[in-house]
């Protein structure tokens, strides 16, 4: 009886040895894994922006195991930010620690990818948002407001992400887990968007744009550069594209029903690279994203 109970023990034990590390959730479909690992990309960035910017530290310094082993991003800064405002970004920081140990601890995961977080990466996407230069160059880390409005620019995407990725998966705890991180992420551009919908009329200096138009231009050229429509709406919009038809105010984004917006992984690299393309790396990401997903877009083009 004995040997037979640790005969069993044994084989047991060498079955999850050669269990390959990704597979070793069988809560998770093989056909999830991709898809659950790919958000770990968007949440790297949003940790380490989040954390620099209220903390003037990074994930290395905190939870450097999250990281993989991948290098450290570029050019993050300690942000000049009110208590309020830097109290609300530090809890964001926390809140994507937490999604990367949540996905980390259901998938494999990859290292981080290399960022680029300098203030002149953040300066290029609101000149492509203007189609001109802004004079100075925008510097998120300057004050909260430039902040905030660069945080616009990050957590919305990957709240339309969750949307896409949602009915693709077949898994519970999969699902389970992207609804968790949807809830969450869609909280926090919640809060984003309602800040800044209290400063909608006020200008930002020393541009003399409201923070309305802001927003307008940068989902504007998430639109632009997603390839796939409209999915994004700043603060304030015709009334035709405001809920239910008939608000000019639109605290939050949503289609013709008020619901949000889904987004394709390859629509996703095209805004985050800046220019349009899953296939060339670039703005945040200058080496690319990681994971299977969007590494497959790069070693196509390579092919070429
Ligand atoms: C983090 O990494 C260190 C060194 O590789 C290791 O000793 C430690 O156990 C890790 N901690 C966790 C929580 O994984
Ligand atoms: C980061 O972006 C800025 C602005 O585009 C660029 O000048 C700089 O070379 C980039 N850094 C890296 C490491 O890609």
């Amino acid at each position: 009886m004995a040997s037979h109970i640790s005969l069993t023990t044994a084989s047991l034990a060498l079955f999850l040895v050669l269990l390959p590390t990704s597979y070793a959730s069988p809560s998770v479909p093989e056909s999830d894994i991709d898809l659950v690992e790919f958000p770990l990309n968007l949440e790297f960035l949003e940790a380490e922006f989040f954390l620099w910017g209220s903390q003037g530290y990074g994930l290395d310094t905190v939870a450097a195991n999250l990281s993989k082993g991948g290098p450290p991003p570029v050019g993050a800064r300690k942000a000049i930010l009110d208590p309020f405002i830097r109290d609300v970004i530090y809890q964001f920081a926390l809140q994507e620690i937490g999604h990367l140990r949540a996905i980390q601890s259901t998938v494999k995961g990859f290292p981080r990818p290399l960022l680029n977080l300098s203030a002149a990466s953040f300066a290029d996407v609101m000149n492509s948002a203007f189609g001109k230069p802004l004079k100075p160059p925008f510097d998120p880390y300057a004050n909260g407001l430039n902040f905030l409005l660069a945080s616009y620019v990050i957590p919305y995407v990957g709240l339309t992400g969750y949307v896409g990725t949602n009915p693709k998966l077949q898994g519970a705890a999969s699902k389970r887990l992207v609804a968790g991180l949807l809830g969450v992420e869609s909280g926090q551009d919640a809060v984003i968007r309602a800040l800044l919908y209290s400063k909608a009329a006020v200008k930002v200096r020393p541009y003399g744009i409201t923070v309305a138009d802001f927003t307008y231009r940068i989902s504007n050229l998430r639109n632009n550069l997603g390839k796939s429509g409209l999915k994004d709406e700043g603060l304030v919009v015709p009334p035709v594209r405001g809920a239910e038809g008939k608000s000019r105010g639109n605290v939050l984004a949503g289609d013709q029903f008020s619901l949000s917006y889904a987004r394709k992984p390859e629509e996703i690299l095209r805004i985050v690279y800046g220019g349009g393309s899953e296939r060339n790396p670039g703005g945040f990401y200058p080496q690319g994203a990681n994971g299977r997903i969007a590494r497959s877009f790069l070693q196509k083009s390579k092919a070429f």
